[in-house]
């Protein structure tokens, strides 16, 4: 939510900055912003919209200087116009803020009271404005800074520019991230690690409560308590640096078509191909559990309902999921022996983050399967657990979900061996199964043509349903949130069982009904759900494998996915949803990688 860059550096900064909020534009994109010190003087250009309209407000008015800031926003607190967008000015001071400072309002009374006025609505400039008013008290920078956040009650990462003080750029994170990027004789902080990839790949993660002042070779990093403290400097993967396009439109399209490597990744680090057994990075011992809590939002939520079928049939251990915003609030009543499994692709969910804690807070041991290894969750939680997807651009989560659901099927194994629940043969067995998983999502991805032209028709439908039954229904959710996501139609995932308790009134003649199954011991109940709607004048879709194509009634359309064990379904058959959603937003002309008040990292409530 939000993306922030600053920069000590030696060369033009305005481009730089504008190639760095590039890679964080995936955090917002309603308007972006960069300032900088011209002459001693601080100046600033901003643009409504994605940052192509900043690019053009540069290139008509050029910004000189070597230190400046920068910002993509996801709008909070006002709408997305050039007077809300970062940076924020106020006498000496511009910043750029991701977060929400909760208590601005009453920060804003005390400064009006001071004879100070606003320009804009967001909470941003309150925090600008009170830095700015402790520097005219007569404090020096740093202490006015540290005096300002001392005032702020909520979540930020901010990055500060301060007239007179030429070569420097304060930061400081509590609640949101930032990292420190070490350059040669230059140095840089920003949201992520993927913000300073184009400049350096040594980055120190910053800690809850840390403040720093970055100038040309150094960064002075202080901790919550105020002292001086080291944050340890990181070596970060190229990968983490290197994100570009290649020949896809899309990243959305390459992060799909990319999951039979990152499903791979993420699972030579959950199994033994040789020994064929599950080997998790980080050991729990199942067998002391009585259940597993999930918390997450959105698909990384759903990819934990999938863990949930999976974990419950094969390793026996109850499993509860719950949507982060929800269980956070609502004192949930947690039993000892739970374990606590925070899913998340960026590891920094406010909400997810928020559930984390709470479950420590309890006394439970808290894992993390997380895609971000130096996030938040993933240095709080007790228990990491690793997604290998490699950076995901695309707000609309593709191969992160299947990567999570790799871990969710592994994990399952997992337990199910260290309970008792399989011998050593069906343990080799399902982590056969699991290691044809790549090479099976890689079949399943070739079915482009076919769903090119339902893409066609489902572009014209107001509403479009999604079934499944057993962790078929999980992926329906997951089918029908990436539809609406990225091509805006509304859609809805149910138990196919459901049906008819609600749904079936929307049927209308020609209203696209999306099927997802596979020839599995439900097949006959799915089956029959799909003649009832046929019979009310749906136009079933139908995603199955050779077998169940054999079945398909009369006027369905098939989309065919590879025959696989029911531990590798939900990642053999996301391809199909996630390609339908694709090719149907692409066909409306939609913007698949940025779609319309959306943001991949959401580090707000
Ligand atoms: C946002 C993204 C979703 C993602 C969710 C949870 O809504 O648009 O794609 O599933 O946040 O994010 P996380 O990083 O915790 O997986």
């Amino acid at each position: 939510m939000c993306g922030i860059i600053g920069i000590v550096g030696r060369t033009a900064v305005a481009p730089r900055l504008v190639e760095s909020l590039r890679r964080l534009e995936y955090r917002g994109y309603d308007s972006a912003g960069v300032a900088a010190i011209v002459d001693g003087k601080l100046e600033r250009r901003r643009a409504v919209g994605k940052l192509r309209a900043l690019d053009e407000h540069l290139a008509a008015e050029p910004l000189g200087g070597t230190v400046g800031i920068g910002h993509v926003r996801w709008a909070t607190h006002g709408a997305p116009t050039e007077a809300n967008a970062h940076p924020h000015a106020s006498g000496r001071v511009m910043a750029v803020h991701n977060g929400i400072i909760e208590n601005y309002a009453e920060l804003k009374a005390e400064l009006i009271a001071k004879g100070r006025t606003f320009e804009s609505q967001t909470d941003t400039e309150v925090a600008v404005q009170l830095i700015d008013q402790y520097l005219s008290e007569g404090q020096a920078p740093l202490a006015a800074f540290q005096s300002a956040l001392a005032r702020f009650q909520g979540a930020y990462a901010l990055a500060v520019l301060i007239e007179g003080e030429d070569r420097l750029v304060l930061g400081a994170r509590r609640g949101s991230p930032l990292v420190v990027g070490y350059g040669d004789g230059e140095m840089f902080i920003g949201s992520d690690a993927l913000a300073v990839g184009p400049f350096t790949n040594r980055v120190a993660y910053l800690d809850e409560g840390d403040v720093v002042a970055i100038d040309d070779t150094s960064a002075r990093i202080l901790d919550a308590a105020g002292h001086d403290a080291i944050r340890p400097v990181r070596v970060i993967p190229a990968s983490a640096a290197l994100v570009e396009k290649g020949n896809y439109r899309h990243f959305m399209e390459k992060e799909i078509h990319e999951q039979p490597d990152s499903c791979q990744h993420t699972l030579a680090a959950y199994v033994d191909p040789v020994a064929l057994k599950a080997s998790p990075p980080a050991d729990v011992d199942f067998k002391a559990l009585n259940r597993i809590q999930i918390v997450a939002c959105g698909t990384a939520s759903y990819a934990g309902l999938i863990g949930k079928y999976l974990i419950e049939r094969i390793a026996g251990l109850p499993v509860d999921v719950e949507v982060s915003s929800e269980f956070r609030y609502r004192e949930a009543a947690l039993s000892p022996g739970t374990l606590a499994v925070a899913v998340s692709q960026s590891g920094e969910t406010a909400d997810t983050l928020a559930a984390l804690r709470f479950c420590k807070a309890q006394g439970l041991v808290t894992a993390a399967i997380v895609n971000a290894h130096q996030s938040t969750m993933a240095r709080e939680a007790d228990v990491l657990w690793p997604t290998h997807a490699g950076p995901e651009i695309g707000v609309a989560s593709t191969k992160a979900f299947t990567a999570q659901v790799s871990v969710m099927a592994a994990l399952a194994v997992a337990a199910a061996a260290q309970r008792g629940r399989i011998d050593a043969a069906q343990e080799a067995h399902l982590v056969h199964v699991l290691l044809e998983a790549p090479r099976l999502i890689s079949e399943s991805l070739q079915v482009e043509d076919t769903i090119r032209e339902i893409a066609h028709e489902l572009g014209r439908a107001r509403d479009v349903l999604y079934l499944g039954r057993g962790a078929m229904y999980p992926l329906a959710l997951e089918g029908a949130l990436k539809l609406k996501e990225i091509s805006y139609i509304h859609a809805e995932g149910y138990a196919a069982g459901e049906l008819k308790h609600g749904p079936i009134a929307l049927i209308e003649e020609d209203t696209p009904v999306i099927v997802i199954a596979p020839s599995d011991s439900l097949f006959e109940k799915t089956a029959s759900n799909m003649a009832e709607v046929i019979a009310r004048g749906a136009r079933v879709i139908m995603i199955t494998d050779a077998e169940g194509q054999r079945h398909a009634p009369p006027g369905a359309r098939v989309v065919t996915a590879p025959a696989c064990d029911p531990l590798i379904a939900p990642l053999v058959f996301a391809g199909a949803i996630q390609l339908l959603a694709y090719y149907t937003a692409v066909q409306k002309g939609a913007d698949v990688d940025q779609p319309r008040n959306l943001a991949k990292s959401v580090t707000v409530e």
